[in-house]
């Protein structure tokens, strides 16, 4: 018993090197950015999280997916979408693995990730909100001996960790899909997760409110590998900068918030 489970994590061990070994081979685009494959912009996301990144029938959609594209044009190369779990990509595993070439995943940029990941310049700020069925429910406090549904990974469940009180109970979710699932089936009292899924998850289900806003002062950035794709990431921070100045981030922001974005 004892020796088959040495075997079986010596064989994972090997597999896993192997695997990784492969996978960082690149490709260089003319720019002069490192691709792990010819020809493509590879991103990793982490679905569902409308309207930043979701399924519209077969495609993967979004504010960020349209961000994404703009980058690729500009790199003369075409988006390909790597699905994969937030926690892989908040750590780093998947770029420093080679899955992808840059992720994007509405993910905030923060010093203990900027240790794993190389984050490009900020392009959307996101705070922390609450979801509840009850509106008498508006803050940490009210959820006293309640539960309250946290994705795992995130900086809502850091935020949820850091101040909530003892007695509040905390239940891990993978993803938002189930998070929302679980506030609109009664499982947990509160959910919290970034404002900007939840005020769209918000608009269209009467179930369920936004009920409070904690200023966290999260910006969102892409990332790509630590201190792997200084071209790739250079390119990012130039698009961004383009399009904020010449108007396509703006129509971007209002085909997926149908707002004009605030200026701040
Ligand atoms: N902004 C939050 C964070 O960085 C949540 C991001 C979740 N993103 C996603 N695509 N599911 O932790």
């Amino acid at each position: 018993m004892n020796t088959r489970r040495t075997l079986t994590l010596i064989a994972g061990g090997a597999l896993a090197l192997t695997a990784s070994a492969c996978a960082t081979e690149t490709t260089t685009t003319e720019s002069g950015a490192n691709v792990v494959a010819d020809g493509k912009l590879t991103v990793c996301t982490s679905l569902p999280y409308e309207p930043f990144e979701f399924k519209e029938g077969n495609d993967v959609v979004g504010f960020d997916m349209s961000l994404i594209d703009e980058i690729a044009k500009a790199n003369g190369l075409e988006k390909a979408v790597e699905i994969t779990g937030f926690e892989g990509i908040q750590s780093g595993q998947a770029l420093n693995s080679g899955v992808c070439d840059v992720a994007a995943a509405g993910m905030t940029i923060t010093d203990a990730r900027a240790e794993v990941i190389d984050f490009s310049d900020p392009y959307f700020e996101a705070t922390q909100a609450l979801m509840t069925q009850d509106p008498n429910i508006k803050s940490l406090e009210d959820l006293s001996g309640k539960t309250l549904g946290v994705m795992s990974g995130t900086t809502g469940e850091l935020y949820a960790k850091d101040n909530a009180p003892d007695d509040v109970e905390l239940k891990s979710f993978e993803d938002l899909g189930l998070q929302t699932q679980a506030i609109s089936n009664g499982q947990v009292d509160a959910i919290i997760q970034d404002n900007g899924p939840l005020l769209d998850y918000a608009k269209g289900n009467d179930k369920v409110q936004v009920t409070a806003e904690f200023d966290t002062g999260e910006a969102y950035g892409f990332a790509v590998k630590k201190d792997g794709n200084d071209v790739l990431l250079k390119s990012i921070n130039d698009t961004l900068a383009k399009i904020k100045s010449d108007g396509t981030y703006d129509k971007i922001y209002e085909q997926w918030f149908g707002t004009a974005p605030e200026q701040g």
